[in-house]
């Protein structure tokens, strides 16, 4: 969490936190491979303009954009999250988990609406199942887990076709998903789910609690958290209230970079 002493009203600005994270056994041809992470959309409050978004990707040119879930909070919502969507799948293979305010605010056959419209428009749902990602016989596991905080998460399934010899990106809504990863290969999870607080006074800090993690003070950003790389992504979009207080919309750039052998 970055310490701020002013405030921030920033809802519609991207912010870009960049991170290299060295990665063992990662094939020389993926050195540099390269993950665009969104979260969080919320269409209802999403003030991002998709004009933005797409101008950030294209000046930074990911392999892969991956989103890790809380696309709407209503079911009306649906055609504006999968607007966006759909632009940026055009031009990149994109790939998604849901998250809790999928499934939780609206009955399961609107999930399974929601989750159609996506494959509609090339947003591949890994619903607790994973692909290769990478170039030719060159490639990583992306993993997707279902989300976690609504029991939808079937971490077993997700990891059926991974292999300890490959390197693992997992993808989940929210960080409490650690609690299944114990004996599984991580080389890094992204989540999402906290929004960084979303408001974030100074000296007080973030004024609502996300999850289990989030009350133990990880409420964004790189950390190793029991042992797994873990970014924790502040999200885009807003719920509960349509502003953002010193938690800038956030568009995370990851490269993969190949540990060095000792
Ligand atoms: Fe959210």
């Amino acid at each position: 969490m970055n310490k701020h002493f002013g405030l921030s009203f920033n809802r519609s600005t991207l912010r870009v936190d960049y991170y290299k994270i060295p990665i063992d056994d990662l094939p020389n041809r993926l050195n540099g491979f390269r993950l665009a992470h969104l979260t969080d959309w919320h269409a209802r409050w999403l003030f991002v303009r998709k004009e933005s978004l797409i101008e950030a990707l294209r000046r930074w040119k990911p392999h892969v954009v991956v989103s890790t879930g809380d696309f709407c909070d209503r079911r009306g919502d649906i055609p504006k999250a999968i607007s966006y969507v759909e632009v940026i799948a055009a031009g990149w293979p994109m790939y998604a988990v849901l998250g809790n305010n999928d499934h939780d605010n609206f009955p399961a056959m609107t999930t399974r609406y929601l989750i159609r419209r996506l494959k509609e428009v090339k947003c591949r749902v890994l619903s607790n199942e994973s692909v290769a990602v990478g170039f030719g016989q060159d490639r990583v596991r992306l993993v997707g887990i279902d989300d976690p905080l609504t029991n939808h998460a079937d971490i077993d399934q997700a990891f059926l076709r991974t292999s300890k010899h490959v390197p693992t990106i997992v993808l989940a809504h929210s960080t409490e998903v650690i609690f299944g990863l114990h004996g599984e290969r991580v080389d890094l999870l992204m989540t999402g789910h906290t929004h960084g607080g979303q408001i974030s006074l100074p000296l007080i800090g973030p004024i609502r609690s996300a999850d289990y993690y989030s009350r133990c003070g990880y409420w964004d950003g790189l950390h190793t958290i029991e042992g797994i790389r873990t970014y924790i992504n502040r999200g885009i979009g807003c719920n509960a209230l349509p502003i953002r207080i010193n938690c800038p919309p956030t568009l995370a750039i990851i490269d993969l970079i190949k540990r060095p052998t000792e």
